[in-house]
């Protein structure tokens, strides 16, 4: 059993003066204190900005923050020139859909996306679709598990992109990305692969060898990693971005500026990254990188298997709940029977206990299965089976107060 709880400082808060079991992680992790302290650090020793200035701090900054990406892409089984800095996912998703998006799409196209998607990667499309015409096809979720090729093939056949998420923040179901995206390659489509779950829970190698992911590009974002807010990750392969228009315009993503015109771009991930980065949250990212290559991924995916299966076990042995997840996936949606979540969710607060409840930014996944909203308890690599009983205890409580 991994014991990593005393690396997070903030666990140790006690709501009401309870024991704090802390169940909301896909909505966004702890932080280990060596990520503060490299925040910190980033912050108090040698800063200046990145990239322009010729004098000692900026130097250092420069060198820690191009040191940060390398470590990123160490952990991800990158390259560094492949990794763009972002805000978050959702900001990667709608750099993507309004770069390529709007190079390759026309009104007669059409995209697949599933029911199974993060609104952040349903709402950056329908934006560009919006503005451009195109047609979306969904993929419903049922399919996602265990799809036969002739299942895909209505969906694929015809299509420009999929766009698709490697695991749900509703129900921590894995599509099956290896025949999935082998469909969709052998269909010519372009992918778009969601990793914000996904790169928290297993490790992701995206372009070394072996690779483990066959995408066009992958988003991911720091605050689940254990990392800080205002900081993700767009990997996509050098020449992809290098044939991709700008994003946004500003400082350092130019070769030279011409006025009135004739402005021509940096190329590669430089031309993505305009304006002043997360400086200090790029380097702390790279610290929750090493931190959980410290703890390691197979001590890591061994205790989450394992409290993955107690979560299971402990609620379906609750009469009184209905459950929407798959079996041990780490993310567990359920409502009481009868009872609101929004109701129950308050309750197990009152009890220490912290779940989210609602529609977790997935509206046509949760209409697709019969609620509007619903519980959500989702692990971490510093959760305990105490935190499991914790929970379990309180939703008999709950239960007894509600129906
Ligand atoms: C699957 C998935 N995609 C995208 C996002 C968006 O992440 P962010 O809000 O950090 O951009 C989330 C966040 O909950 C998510 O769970």
């Amino acid at each position: 059993m991994l014991n990593a709880t005393h690396h997070f400082p903030a666990l140790s808060t006690k709501p009401y003066g309870q024991r704090l079991a802390f169940l909301d992680n896909a909505a966004s992790a702890h932080k280990p204190q060596v990520v503060i302290n490299a925040l910190t650090q980033a912050l108090s020793g040698p800063y200046a900005n990145i990239h322009r200035g010729l004098y000692f701090n900026s130097a250092e900054t420069t060198a820690a923050f191009e040191s940060a990406r390398q470590t990123l892409a160490t952990f991800f089984g990158a390259q560094p020139e492949e990794l763009v800095f972002t805000r978050n996912s959702t900001e990667s998703i709608n750099l993507v859909a309004q770069t390529w998006g709007r190079q390759h799409l026309t009104a007669t196209d059409s995209i697949v996306l599933t029911e199974a998607e993060h609104h952040a990667n349903i709402v950056p499309w329908q934006l560009l679709q919006a503005q451009i015409g195109f047609t979306i096809r969904v993929l419903p979720h049922t399919l996602l598990a265990n799809p036969t090729e002739a299942d895909l093939t209505p969906y694929l056949q015809g299509a420009k992109l999929l766009a698709i998420t490697a695991m749900s923040n509703v129900t921590g179901l894995k599509p099956n990305l290896p025949t999935i995206l082998a469909a969709a390659k052998s269909h010519g489509l372009t992918i778009l692969v969601d990793g914000s779950q996904s790169a928290v829970h297993a490790p992701t190698h995206l372009s070394t060898v072996p690779c483990s992911l066959f995408t066009d590009f992958f988003v991911c974002t720091a605050h689940k990693l254990y990392g800080p807010t205002g900081i993700g990750l767009l990997w996509a392969r050098t020449d992809m971005l290098n044939n991709l228009p700008p994003y946004q315009g500003g400082g350092d993503m130019i070769d030279t500026v011409h006025l009135p015109t004739g402005t021509t771009y940096a190329s590669g991930n430089a031309r993505f990254e305009a304006g002043t980065p997360a400086i200090a949250e790029a380097i702390a990212f790279a610290a929750a990188a090493d931190f959980v290559t410290s703890l390691g991924w197979e001590a890591i995916t061994a205790h989450e298997a394992h409290l993955a299966d107690l979560l299971t076990h402990t609620l379906t042995d609750l009469p009184f709940l209905e459950l929407y997840s798959p079996p041990a996936t780490g993310i567990a949606a359920f409502n009481i029977k009868g009872a609101h979540a929004a109701d129950v969710a308050t309750l197990l607060d009152q009890q220490g206990v912290a779940v989210r409840s609602g529609h977790h930014c997935a509206m046509p996944y949760l209409k697709a299965l019969g609620t509007p909203n619903c519980l959500r308890a989702s692990l971490a690599l510093y959760s305990t089976p105490q935190d499991i009983a914790q929970l379990a205890a309180a939703l008999q409580k709950t239960a007894k107060m509600l129906l």
